[in-house]
C-alpha cells in the first residue's frame, strides 16, 4: 500500500544566519500544516531539506559537502532532496547541474508552493518520473505575515519583521537572492510576541537585514521595538542588525527609556577605510561611523558594540587593512565577525571590480583581527571579573548538562554550575563571575535570600 504524506518524515538542515533559522521555522510550520511530519534522524528520512545560505564561499561549500553524502545515500533508498534558501535562488542552474540529485529548489519568498511540490516529487518517484520542482520567484510583498513559526521549545524566539535588502553593497548577494526589502504589519509583529509571552518565551530578537529601515504606514523601527518590549511576559528584545548610514536617534532613546530593550548593538562596520568603504558602497565614511559610536556611548555608557567586519576586499591595500586595524582599536567592540572577502556571482563588485588580493594576503589580515579582537574582548570580560550580572538562563551549557548556559543583557555568554537551587530555563539569576575567556564568563550562582 502506498504510503499517506503524514507517513513521509521529513528531515531540515539549516545552514547560515538566523533569518534562516527563523525562515525554517516557517517552513515546518507550512509543512505541517499539510500533513507532514519531521524526524532528527536524517537515516529514517524519506525527504532531507537543507536551507540554505550564499553569502561566503564557504556556506557554499558546506552544502556541495553534504549534497555529495545525499548522492551516496540516495543511491541505496528512496528519497526526496531539496535545496531551499538563498543558494537555491541564486544558483539554481548550477545546483541543478552540478547536484542533479536535488528534486525540489525553492527560494526564500517561495515556501508556501512547498507542500505541493515535495507532494508532486514523491509521487513522481512513485512512477519512476523525474521530474524537479522549482520556484525561486522572488516577490515585492511575501512576509509570511499568516504564518506561526513552528518554533523549538525554550526562552529565546526570533521575529522577521521585514525581508530582503535595498541597499546594494556591493559585495553582497543578499538582495540578489532575497529581494526588495518590505516590512511586515507591526500588529502582526506584535500579536505574535504576546503569543510568545504566553507560551513563556522571554526573548525576543527581531530580525531584518536593515532594520532601521523598517517603514509601515507611520510605524518605524523605534516605535516598533518599543510596542514588542511593552508586551507583558517579554522581558528581553534584541534585534539585528541596524546598518550605520541611518541609525534614528529615537531608537537610542527607545533602548536608553525601555529596560527591556537589550543594551547590545550590532553595528556592522565592515572596513574602517573610506575608499574602501566607497568601494563598498556603505554609505558612510569613518569618521561618520566613529561619530555614531560616540553619540551612542554618550547615550547609554554601558551598551555593549559587535560588529561584522570583511578583510581583503578589492585592491584593499595593507594601509588600508590598517585603518581598519585601528578602527577596531578605536571602538573596543565586545566581539567581531571577522571574514575574508569572497567574490559571489551577481554583485556589483563580481561584476566591476578586481577580486586581487591574495588569498594568502587576506588570511594573515584575518588572522591579525582576530588576534587582536580577542584581546579586547579578553580584557573586556577581565573587568567583569568579581562583578555580578543578571542572567536569562536559556539552558544547559554546550559542554556539560551540569552546567547552566545563560547571556547578560549585553549578550555576552555565562556558563555557571548547576547547584540544585531549583533554578530553571527562562528564570532571571544574578551571577558573580569569577573566570573568563575571551568569548564566555564563568561564575556561581548567587543564592537569593
Ligand atoms: N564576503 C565576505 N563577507 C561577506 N559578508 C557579506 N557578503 C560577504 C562577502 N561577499 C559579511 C558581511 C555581513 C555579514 C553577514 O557577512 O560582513 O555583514
Ligand atoms: Fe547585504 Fe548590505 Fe543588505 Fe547587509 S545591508 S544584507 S551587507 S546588501
Amino acid at each position: 500500500m502506498e504510503k499517506t504524506i503524514s507517513a513521509y518524515k521529513v528531515h531540515i538542515e539549516t545552514f547560515g544566519c538566523q533569518m534562516n533559522e527563523y525562515d525554517t521555522e516557517v517552513v515546518r510550520s507550512l509543512l505541517k500544516a499539510k500533513g507532514f511530519v519531521f524526524t532528527e534522524d536524517r537515516e529514517c528520512a524519506d525527504v532531507i531539506l537543507m536551507n540554505t545560505c550564499a553569502i561566503r564561499e564557504h556556506a557554499h561549500n558546506k552544502v556541495y559537502g553534504h549534497l555529495a553524502d545525499l548522492k551516496a545515500l540516495k543511491r541505496q533508498r528512496k528519497l526526496v532532496v531539496g535545496v531551499l534558501g538563498c543558494m537555491a535562488q541564486n544558483l539554481k542552474e548550477e545546483v541543478t547541474v552540478t547536484a542533479p540529485i536535488v528534486d525540489v529548489l525553492v527560494g526564500p519568498d517561495s515556501y508556501r508552493q512547498l507542500p505541493d511540490l515535495l507532494t508532486r516529487a514523491i509521487a513522481s518517484q512513485r512512477t519512476g518520473d523525474v521530474a524537479k520542482g522549482i520556484a525561486v520567484d522572488l516577490s515585492e510583498y511575501e512576509t509570511y505575515q499568516d504564518i506561526m513559526p513552528e518554533r523549538a521549545a525554550g526562552v529565546t524566539a526570533w521575529i522577521a519583521i521585514m525581508r530582503g535588502c535595498d541597499n546594494f553593497c556591493t559585495f553582497c548577494v543578499v538582495p540578489y537572492t532575497r529581494g526588495r526589502e518590505r516590512s511586515r504589519d507591526p500588529q502582526g509583529i506584535i500579536r505574535e510576541a504576546e503569543h510568545l509571552a504566553a507560551q513563556g518565551y522571554k526573548q525576543i530578537t527581531l530580525l531584518g537585514q536593515n532594520v532601521n529601515s523598517y517603514r509601515f504606514e507611520d510605524w518605524d523601527f523605534a516605535r516598533l521595538i518599543t510596542g514588542v518590549a511593552d508586551v507583558p511576559g517579554i522581558k528581553r528584545v534584541r534585534f539585528t542588525s541596524p546598518h550605520p548610514k541611518d541609525f534614528p536617534p529615537a531608537l537610542l532613546d527607545a533602548m536608553a527609556g525601555h529596560t527591556h530593550i537589550c543594551k547590545h548593538i550590532h553595528l556592522p562596520l565592515q572596513a574602517g577605510n573610506d575608499r574602501v568603504l566607497k568601494l563598498m558602497g556603505r554609505t558612510y565614511s569613518r569618521k561618520g561611523y566613529l561619530d555614531l559610536v560616540e553619540v551612542i556611548r554618550r547615550r547609554s555608557a554601558n551598551i555593549a558594540l559587535t560588529t561584522d567586519i570583511i578583510c581583503g576586499f578589492c585592491t584593499e591595500t595593507e594601509e588600508e587593512f590598517l585603518d581598519t586595524y585601528r578602527a577596531v582599536q578605536d571602538v573596543g567592540y565586545h566581539a567581531a565577525f571577522i571574514f575574508k572577502y569572497s567574490e559571489r556571482k551577481n554583485t556589483i563588485a563580481a561584476r566591476k571590480y578586481q577580486d586581487d588580493v591574495s588569498e594568502r594576503i587576506k588570511s594573515d589580515r584575518v588572522t591579525r583581527l582576530v588576534d587582536l579582537q580577542k584581546a579586547i574582548s579578553l580584557q573586556k570580560n577581565r573587568s567583569m571579573i568579581g562583578q555580578t550580572v543578571q542572567v536569562l538562563v536559556e539552558g544547559d551549557a554546550k559542554r556539560s548538562s551540569d552546567q547552566w548556559m545563560g547571556r547578560t543583557d549585553n549578550n555576552i555568554t555565562v556558563v555557571w554550575e548547576k547547584c540544585g537551587t531549583g533554578t530553571r530555563p527562562g528564570d532571571f539569576t544574578p551571577i558573580k563571575i569569577s573566570r573568563v575567556s575571551a568569548t564566555t564568563l564563568l561564575g556561581e550562582e548567587i543564592p537569593i535570600r
